[in-house]
């Protein structure tokens, strides 16, 4: 599984600023905890779960996170009086095997909806191996909402550069890349063309599978132009204590999401779009396909099928696809050779130090000081740890 991450200190800080988000989990841990259990905080960043879960009664707080910023909670700790029952695990949960189970693990490990790169695996896992029978997981479940959304900002922004420039270009070519593409937004209720429906519950005491295959009917329940479709989860962190990033809620840090309709079509009253949307986890990330068609009143359809993905935004460059071929011959350049030298050096139980002399003395004009040649040792192995 891949390493998570890409957030900054200052992300993690409007997480706890985020509100009700925190304020929910904090009473949802605060019911979980009974005095002296285990708890297990994943996605911990610096541990903020983690040190409510102490300050609730917890014996033990095993605080799981990959991303440097858990180094934090070893001065945290010892602020909040709680040094002596957490431990920390500088790793992906899939990694940690427990002495203990645990009897409440608590996450957020979702994006701007909860089908977020290695979530419902990562909690699936944690379920089967990590949680005691019978504990508890906070989120309990998250139902996937969605609606026709009208946002002639966000529709113009993605779609009007390709379509027209005061410089006489034609970047015609762009625009079916800008319009599958994926935006976060924060719309509000106004934007709403139809009533939301539900795309999918993703229960987390019983997932188990990472893609959704949906198909809903949306009507517009006002005449105008629908730019695009716009979903959002509400979250049931648990029983009685949830939150959403609905328009009209006050806005978190998750956003929404919304995905264009290509042409974005004018709605009749009564009217409706017919859509199959499917998540797919491809390597670590999610490609969105959604597939409608409008409908007028009496049922019949008006225009074909439209297929959209955010697989056709992505612009794929040729020499990359070129060296995925299977009758491709990789030529030993001078990066690879440095790298084969370096991992050859690492096999021979060597020290950095040595490694990185040897290596500049093999490779004097890619590695003219001692410092580069550490830091390429350096980084090399990087991509070798999770
Ligand atoms: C959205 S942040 C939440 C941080 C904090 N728990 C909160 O709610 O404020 C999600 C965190 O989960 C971590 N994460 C994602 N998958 C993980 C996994 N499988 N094991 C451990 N940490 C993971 C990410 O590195 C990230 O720091």
């Amino acid at each position: 599984m891949s390493r998570p991450g890409g957030y900054s200190l200052a992300s993690y800080g409007r997480m706890i600023d985020c509100e009700p988000r925190m304020g929910v989990y904090a009473e949802a841990l605060r019911r979980a905890v009974t005095p002296g259990c285990t708890v297990i905080d994943l996605g911990a960043s610096f541990g903020a779960f983690a040190l409510l879960a102490c300050q609730y009664g917890a014996g033990q707080v095993i605080a799981i996170e990959p991303d440097p910023s858990i180094e934090l909670l070893v001065p945290l700790a010892r602020a909040n009086g709680c040094e002596d029952r957490i431990t920390i695990i500088r790793d992906i949960s899939a990694n940690y095997t427990p002495e203990v189970k645990a009897d409440v693990i608590v996450s957020d490990c979702r994006g701007t909806v909860p089908l977020f790169q290695h979530h419902i695996a990562t909690l699936a896992d944690a379920r089967a191996r990590l949680l005691a029978p019978g504990g508890t997981l906070l989120p309990m479940r998250d139902t996937l909402k969605i609606a026709l959304a009208q946002s002639p900002e966000k529709y113009r922004a993605m779609v009007h550069p390709w379509q027209r420039n005061a410089y006489g270009l034609d970047l015609a070519a762009g625009a079916r890349f800008a319009a599958n593409a994926m935006d976060k937004a924060y719309l509000k209720p106004r934007a709403l063309v139809s009533a939301p429906v539900d795309l999918a519950v993703l229960d987390y005491r019983t997932i188990t599978e990472p893609d959704i295959d949906s198909r809903v009917t949306m009507v517009a329940g006002r005449a105008g132009r629908v730019d695009g479709i716009l979903a959002w989860f509400e979250a049931e962190i648990a029983e009685g204590l949830g939150y959403s990033n609905a328009p009209g809620e006050p806005p978190l840090v998750y956003g929404q999401m919304f995905l264009p309709l290509e042409g974005n079509p004018r709605l009749a009253e009564g009217e409706r779009i017919d859509l199959r949307f499917r998540g797919t986890l491809v390597d670590g990330e999610y490609v969105w396909n959604w597939d409608w068609q409008v409908f007028d009143r009496a049922g019949s359809p008006r225009g074909r099928v439209a297929r959209q993905s955010t697989f056709l935004a992505q612009v794929h460059s040729t020499k990359a696809l070129g060296n995925a071929s299977n009758q491709h011959v990789p030529q030993l350049d001078a990066a690879i050779m440095l790298d084969r030298d370096c991992l050859a050096l690492v096999g021979e139980g060597r020290t950095l130090d040595v490694i990185a002399k040897t290596l500049q003395d093999r490779h004097p004009e890619h590695l003219p000081t001692y410092k580069a040649a550490l830091d390429h040792v350096v980084k090399c192995l990087g991509r070798y740890r999770s």
